[in-house]
């Protein structure tokens, strides 16, 4: 499908400009809007066919574009969500096809599920891997993060004295799972602690070799710190890893569909992501890579009856699951591909930069997030001196009407900050004047 019938479809599915909006309130001199009908509500068909050839660079702080694009999700009024880390819930057009699925699933009831079912669940898997650019059978759908990565921990050939190497920045669930694996196997788990604020990625290179020693078999890193949004030089610590035998399996929860790059480009072994986070499919909905030829490492979480499977397959046994889930993939692929995978970046790195850059130089207030733009993108973290992250975190809902979410651990105190593609420069000078005040008054 391309641009211009996805944008009909989008027209077709009744995805008009929010109610009212008037097009003199775009960006002043924005020549895309030159031939509409300024102060008219148009059809996002007319409306979006003009920015067919625009840069991502351009449009990142395009506010009639993204107007555009927010006008295609429904937005609880009550506050301003700023936590779109744990869930990006879905826009109309994904959100309808999704409802369409469930509807077709249960018309053709058993007999999907005893046909077509696994047939296009592969196609699923295809489809996602062209979009991480490894090879379909390096790849399966599971239901999100914490089962892939669960399954590769639990899972590994561990001996007694084994070690694996981990930081405290990591989220939770893999860290008890190291824990639990630790008292079945006796797995020692060594913990390094990453700086909020690297001076470079040798500093953190060498951060994860200290803590490897000749027993280390395997090393978890992750893409994008979750409480802070930092990205880390994953194939830098690949590299390193791998030159003391050492596996790496990587946690992508928040990487995967909000920043490009290929999974095999980071010379990672094992790689685990949820994709109803940045990719936008409906809640329950993972990935797995492992590297081909490496999948024998680990012992299925489940056993698989059909033998003729081979590889990653054997890892993919699940029992009978919310399948209309899996059709919905393909549904969120094209929804990325066609708003563009690269403007989606720019434009998350853009408005992350647009409050962070403000709040940086507020007295009173810290952000825990690195500055170097390459080192982050839509994801930040702000704190207010003395102030515990949950008052942070209650005052901007009850005062300020800013849904966050509070964290308290790890080195890192404050509030997630975590817009999505409809988020306003608007909404986040809300934000922006609430830790205005809030630092005022240390
Ligand atoms: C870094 C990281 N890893 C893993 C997870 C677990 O994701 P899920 O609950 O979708 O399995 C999260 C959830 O927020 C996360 O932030």
């Amino acid at each position: 499908m391309d641009k211009r019938t996805f944008i009909k479809e989008l027209a077709l599915a009744g995805l008009s400009l929010p109610l009212g909006l008037n097009l003199q309130a775009g960006k002043p001199g924005n020549v895309r809007s030159r031939g509409l009908r300024n102060g008219k509500t148009v059809p996002l068909a007319d409306w979006l066919g003009q920015y067919e050839d625009a840069s991502a660079q351009a449009l990142a702080d395009d506010e009639v574009y993204w107007e555009g694009i927010r006008g295609g999700y429904k937005l609880k009024p009550d506050y301003i969500n700023l936590e779109n880390g744990y869930y990006n819930f879905l826009p109309e057009t994904i959100l309808e096809a999704y409802i369409g699925h469930v509807r077709d699933v249960n018309y053709q009831g058993s007999y999907y599920m005893r046909t077509v079912q696994w047939d296009n669940k592969s196609a699923m898997a295809a489809k996602l891997a062209v979009l991480a650019g490894c090879a379909s059978d390096e790849l399966i759908i599971t239901r999100n993060t914490t089962e892939s990565l669960d399954m590769v921990i639990g899972g590994y050939k561990w001996k007694v004295g084994d070690e694996a190497v981990m930081a405290a920045q990591d989220y939770g669930s893999m860290l008890e799972m190291f824990k639990l694996v630790g008292d079945r196997y006796g797995v020692v788990s060594k913990v390094v602690s990453v700086p909020n604020h690297p001076a470079s990625d040798e500093e953190l290179v060498a951060l994860y070799e200290s803590a490897i020693t000749p027993r280390t078999r395997l090393l978890m890193v992750s893409h994008m710190i979750n409480i802070t949004g930092q990205i880390l030089p994953v194939r830098k610590i690949c590299d390193m890893a791998h030159q003391h035998g050492v596996e790496v399996m990587v946690d992508g929860a928040h990487a995967f569909a909000h920043f490009q790059y290929n999974i095999p480009d980071l010379h990672c072994d094992y790689y685990g992501s949820s994709l109803h986070k940045w990719l936008s499919v409906p809640l329950g909905s993972g990935m797995l890579y492992v590297k081909k030829g490496l999948s024998a490492n680990i012992w299925p979480l489940l056993a698989e009856s059909n033998h003729s499977l081979s590889g990653i397959g054997l890892l993919n046994h699940t029992g009978t699951l919310p399948v209309h889930t899996d059709l919905a993939i393909a549904d969120a692929v094209d929804y990325y591909q066609k708003m563009g995978p690269d403007r989606k970046e720019a434009r998350l790195r853009y408005i992350q930069q647009y409050w962070t850059k403000q709040a940086r130089v507020l007295p009173g207030v810290i952000v825990n997030t690195p500055e170097d733009p390459t080192r982050s993108c839509g994801i930040a973290n702000v704190g207010i001196k003395g102030m515990k992250p949950a008052d942070l975190a209650s005052t901007l809902l009850k005062k300020y009407g800013i849904y966050t979410v509070a964290i308290d651990g790890a080195g890192v105190q404050g509030c997630r900050i975590t817009p999505n593609v409809y988020t306003t420069p608007q909404d986040l000078d809300v934000l922006v004047k609430s830790l205005k005040e809030l630092g005022a008054n240390v």
